[in-house]
């Protein structure tokens, strides 16, 4: 009997624990549109500019495609039509004083040295970023391998 009740005292703990758990997720989790239903229209986000700088950002790997230190929402990348190429392919990037895209942008995916860009890398955004002072959607401790190599 004593075995029963105190088996019945823990299925209750256990029903309370999870009862508050799930009150605590419905005040705590939203959806990125917020409260809003999906009925209405919720406010556009907030726009963000995007970030520009003079002088390049730091890789955080040394893999890493480097990031873009200035705007791109002008630059139009299509089929036809790449304006990153005006200023980052060789001789234009001469005049732009422009870092030239690497090397390894004229080689095919077998391999092959082309005279031009490769078509693996015609999307440059694909790889390359611009950047935006954000706040983070998602908590994460990501760190670069610079500051690894520091603190560890
Ligand atoms: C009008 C000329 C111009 C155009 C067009 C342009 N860029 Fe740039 N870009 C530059 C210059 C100049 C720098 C160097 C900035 C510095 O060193 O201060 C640069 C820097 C960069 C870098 C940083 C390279 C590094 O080693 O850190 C990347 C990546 C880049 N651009 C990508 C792009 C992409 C992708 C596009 C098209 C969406 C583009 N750029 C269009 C002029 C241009
Ligand atoms: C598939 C991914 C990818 C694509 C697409 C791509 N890049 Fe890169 N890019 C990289 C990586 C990775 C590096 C750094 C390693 C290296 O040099 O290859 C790099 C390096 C660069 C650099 C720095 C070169 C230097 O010597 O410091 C510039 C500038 C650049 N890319 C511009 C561009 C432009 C412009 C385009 C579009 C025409 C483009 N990239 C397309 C991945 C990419």
């Amino acid at each position: 009997m004593y075995k029963m009740l105190s088996l019945m005292v823990g299925a209750v703990g256990l029903a309370l624990v999870a009862l508050t758990a799930g009150a605590q997720a419905q005040t705590e989790l939203q959806s990125l549109r917020g409260a809003v239903p999906v009925t209405e229209t919720s406010p556009p986000p907030e726009l963000q500019r995007q970030e520009t700088r003079s002088g390049r950002f730091r890789r955080a790997y040394r893999q890493q495609p480097p990031m873009i230190p200035h705007k791109v929402d002008k630059y139009e990348i299509d089929l036809k039509v790449n304006e990153c190429m005006r200023c980052h392919d060789w001789p234009f990037n001469v005049e732009e004083h422009a870092p030239k895209i690497s090397e390894t942008h004229y080689f095919d995916r077998n391999g092959v040295a082309l005279d031009r860009v490769a078509t693996s890398r015609w999307f440059c955004t694909q790889c390359h970023v611009p950047q935006i002072k954000a706040r983070e959607l998602v908590p994460n401790e990501f760190k670069s391998a610079i500051e690894v190599g520091r603190t560890e």
